[in-house]
């Protein structure tokens, strides 16, 4: 097995990175969670921080979303979200992070009668913050949750109308086998009509299909995970051709058992197939890391070379939404590394 070397370490942690694929609720850190279920009088089935952590043993997507929306649940007030978007800024700029495009989940909040002005001005003001002091760059990605029916995620839309300004894409989250992305092809042609980009997750759990579909019915910019593009040669020829990226996520990627273990990671053959493959944590607290963990899981168990690395860092400004002239600036500072 070849072990990560210091001159890796070092290249990991100076080259710059962008992050596309988060969800700011998975990155409820338990201290963060405990705390705010003492604030909020909310019960959890968990006396310490250590419960909390032990309970982080995934057999599948399910029974991760089934934590995720328990741990959600002690998000409250405008001063909550605020923190949680705080804290995680604050990990990119620990990790080189210099851009975000942050995923969130409204259902999440508005099914528990928290409304689009509660978490927005929370994000919001975190954000604002992290760009005044240390120049962050960072876009919001607003995710429909597809377990949910088609009926609520127009409803969401509908109540995003005021904050439309704040948000540049929208997503597809939650349960995928038996979601198929083909449900929200009205919801993400009206996104499509007000200017929305689209990104969904396909091809985590769910068959190449799913991928298929939400390439040709959501019209997407980017596929989440797509890690089981693998299955089918025309599928990968697609993607390749496009140049299509992918946002895969290694660490979740073995805690939810997609793969039994990081040297089973297909990530590089993807890469080595000519697809533009990204890195990302997905859910950093639950699945053990944010960014930089998941380049080093990498580089501890697979073949990697630093020049992957640096591909993979240039591919996440590739296939981020920043304009032209942003990319290029962040390009040439990977290329000089
Ligand atoms: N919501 C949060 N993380 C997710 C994941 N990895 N897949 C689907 N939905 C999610
Ligand atoms: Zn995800």
């Amino acid at each position: 097995m070849p072990i990560e070397n210091a001159a890796t370490a070092e290249l990991i942690k100076a080259l710059p990175k962008a992050e596309l694929h988060l969800h700011i609720e998975g990155s409820l850190e338990p201290e963060l969670m405990m705390a705010l279920a003492a604030k909020h009088q909310v019960t959890l089935p968990y006396a310490t921080i250590d419960d909390v952590r032990r309970a982080y043993n995934f057999d599948n997507l399910q029974s991760f979303l089934d934590l995720y929306y328990l741990g959600a649940s002690v998000l409250r007030d405008e001063d909550d979200f605020y923190r949680l978007m705080w804290d995680y800024l604050c990990k990119c700029k620990e990790d080189k992070v210099v851009h975000a495009e942050i995923m969130f989940d409204p259902q999440t909040h508005t099914e528990r009668g928290i409304g689009f002005e509660v978490f927005m001005s929370g994000f919001m003001r975190a954000i604002a913050q992290a760009e005044k002091e240390w120049g962050q760059s960072t876009l919001l990605i607003m995710s429909f949750l597809r377990h949910l029916s088609e009926e609520s995620a127009f409803e969401t839309l509908e109540a995003a109308q005021p904050y439309l300004s704040m948000i540049t894409a929208v997503g597809l989250d939650s349960s995928e086998l038996g979601n198929p992305p083909q449900k929200f092809a009205r919801v993400f042609a009206k996104a499509k009509s007000l200017g929305l980009l689209r990104v969904a997750h396909a091809g985590e759990e769910g068959p190449v299909e799913y991928i298929w579909s939400a390439l040709n019915d959501l019209d997407v910019h980017r596929i989440d995970h797509g890690v089981r593009s693998v299955d089918d040669p025309a599928l990968m020829q697609t993607l390749a051709q496009k140049q299509m990226p992918l946002t895969v996520c290694p660490l979740s990627n073995i805690k939810l058992c997609v793969f039994s273990h990081m040297r089973e990671h297909n990530i590089l053959s993807l890469l080595d197939s000519g697809l533009l493959v990204t890195v990302n944590a997905d859910d950093p607290s639950y699945f053990g890391g944010y960014l930089n963990d998941n380049y080093h899981a990498l580089a501890a168990h697979l073949p990697i070379t630093q020049e992957q690395i640096k591909t993979l860092a240039a591919n996440s400004f590739k296939a981020s939404f920043l304009a032209q002239d942003k990319k290029a600036l962040w390009l040439a500072q990977v290329a000089a590394l």
